[in-house]
């Protein structure tokens, strides 16, 4: 699986944690930035992860900025981006069974790095459920087609 990662300056520290599990679990990643604590602008890195993963260049994206939030908001403007803010691991296999969610985000702010990593491995392990959630996501496809 190849997996974009992006971050701003209020998700710097918690996307060096996820790099460091992601190396330890042998998984092939890409840093689209930021590559330093100094203030950034979150749509920037936000933007590059969304656009390869919805272009196919990666089967998932994992965003991390102060809240989840900025991030989130920006992902889910890229047609083909279903980005899903989750901090607890509950909503992070829902957010893949349910909603095929490709964009897990996650904010450093908010919660510690012990319970990132969990909601990370969680998120990467589920998969699609299909079924009655086909119809769904298909209905979410379908709005955004209207754009
Ligand atoms: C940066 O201060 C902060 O606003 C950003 O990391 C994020 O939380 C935005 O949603």
């Amino acid at each position: 699986m190849r997996i974009a990662l992006g971050s701003d300056h209020g998700g710097y520290h918690l996307k060096q944690v996820i790099k460091k599990y992601l190396e330890e679990q042998g998984l092939a990643y890409k840093d689209f930035g930021t590559f330093d604590a100094a203030s950034v602008d979150y749509p920037e890195y936000a933007y590059q992860v969304a656009a390869a993963v919805a272009a196919g260049e990666y089967e998932r994206g994992i965003l991390c900025c102060g809240t989840g939030i900025g991030v989130c908001i920006v992902a889910n403007k890229v047609p083909g981006i279903r980005a899903a803010l989750c901090h607890d691991t509950f909503s992070a296999r829902a957010a893949r069974e349910h909603n095929d969610a490709n964009i897990l985000t996650l904010g450093e702010r908010v919660i510690g790095p012990g319970l990132a990593v969990d909601i990370v491995a969680t998120w990467l392990a589920a998969e699609f459920a299909g079924g009655r959630h086909t119809r769904r996501v298909e209905k979410i496809k379908a709005i955004e087609s209207k754009k």
